[in-house]
């Protein structure tokens, strides 16, 4: 039976289905629960949350379901690049953005005294409040960080869209990891290799991750319904990760400007584009990746550009400028068709069983039509 998977067995959920973590605000532990309640693992993205905040997630969480959940974070905290950006550089940004903030109506932003969290402090209020799962992108944690998550029971995900990272997460001694191919919605997640000169897709780099790690594997990207997590599951994945198709539900934190560009002809162009944080993340074409993709200069290094973007944000999403946020989304966006994540997920469940069962059908019977009285001659 496809469920029983060493996925599924090491972190006693029922079914082999993630629901992918999202960081900066679009994640909810409503949609979390849901999937954790459901048999699967809800996951929430606390990348953009101060450590008191993680302390009091995890409790809201626990509170919502008794089923093992995972909380996220991303290890790095900047790119090399911010070693050198001052309130020099900052200004320098702001300008060429001057115009975009201008048609919102808001003042331009100050320097600030910090453009994100620290990864250190995180982890250490995630290892205190203890969540069931710890999944992470962008680098592997230190070897203190790991043993504690060992010593508390916390199992630990690590991201990989390289063989070379899939090694080296098995090496460092974590529990499982998730394999990203390009096709997925938001961030590139790559750490030991510039996340544009790795873009595999899920065809050639599961198998290759497959062969060269024994760890439990989770594919990730471009899976939306049963017909993708059947494929994942018959070329080797212990279970899939599913994002863009329960952040298009009714219970993410996403902005219902997103949700609406998410079930509209405008998901059928996306593009890796680092307009939005600085960071290489597929996203839908719209007018500030265009803009972006003309002067990529223009782009500060993350997290500087993450925060100049979230401060024009509210202001964009009041006054209904789509054009202006980013709208995260894999490549599988056009298939869509859920609003419910409770109904999502009993549809990939029905419909992997599906797949399996005309998959087991068709091989009693012999395809292509013909082929059993063929090979008999
Ligand atoms: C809006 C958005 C935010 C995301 N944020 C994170 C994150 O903070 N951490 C993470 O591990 N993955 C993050 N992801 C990746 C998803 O968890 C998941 O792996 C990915 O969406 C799978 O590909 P798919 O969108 O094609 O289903 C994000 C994806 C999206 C669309």
């Amino acid at each position: 039976m496809w469920i029983d998977t060493p996925v599924t067995r090491f972190l006693k959920i029922r079914y082999p289905i993630v629901q992918g973590p999202f960081g900066g605000g679009s994640s909810s532990v409503e949609l979390a629960a849901i999937v954790s309640n459901l048999g699967g693992l809800g996951s929430f993205g606390a990348q953009h949350l101060a450590p008191d905040r993680i302390k009091d997630l995890v409790a809201d969480l626990r509170e919502r379901t008794a089923a093992p959940f995972a909380v996220n974070l991303w290890v790095d905290n900047a790119d090399a690049a911010m070693a050198d950006f001052d309130a020099q550089a900052f200004a320098r940004h702001v300008e060429q953005l001057k115009p975009v903030f201008t048609s919102l109506g808001l003042d331009l932003p100050a320097f600030p005294n910090r453009f994100g969290q620290d990864f250190d402090e995180q982890a250490e209020a995630l290892i205190e409040a203890a969540p069931p799962a710890f999944s992470f992108v962008f680098g592997i944690p230190s070897p203190d960080i790991l043993k504690a998550c060992r010593e508390r029971g916390i199992v630990t995900i690590g991201n990989a869209t390289t063989v070379d990272e899939a090694r080296a997460i098995e090496e460092a001694g974590v529990d499982m990891l998730v394999a990203t191919g390009a096709e997925a919605g938001g961030h590139r997640v790559s750490f030991l290799h510039a996340a544009d000169a790795v873009l595999m897709g899920n065809f050639s780099l599961l198998p290759q991750v497959r062969d060269a790690v024994r760890l439990p594997v989770i594919l990730a990207g471009g899976i939306a319904d049963g017909r993708g997590i059947a494929a994942a599951l018959a070329l080797g994945a212990d279970a899939v990760q599913v994002g863009t198709a329960f952040l298009a539900c009714d219970e993410s934190g996403a902005e219902p400007l997103h949700k609406a560009a998410l079930f509209s002809e405008q998901a059928r162009q996306t593009t890796l584009t680092r307009a939005f944080s600085g960071r290489l993340a597929r996203s839908i074409r719209n007018g500030f990746s265009e803009h972006a993709a003309s002067d990529p200069g223009a782009i500060a290094p993350y997290p500087a550009q993450n925060w100049l973007v979230r401060a024009l944000r509210a202001a964009a999403v009041a006054q209904g400028r789509s054009d202006l946020i980013p709208l995260y989304a894999g490549q599988s966006a056009s298939l869509l068709h859920h609003h419910s994540a409770s109904e999502l997920f009993g549809a990939l469940v029905a419909e992997t069983d599906e797949a399996f069962r005309s998959a087991a059908g068709a091989s009693r019977n012999q395809y292509p039509p013909g082929s059993a009285a063929r090979s008999t001659t």
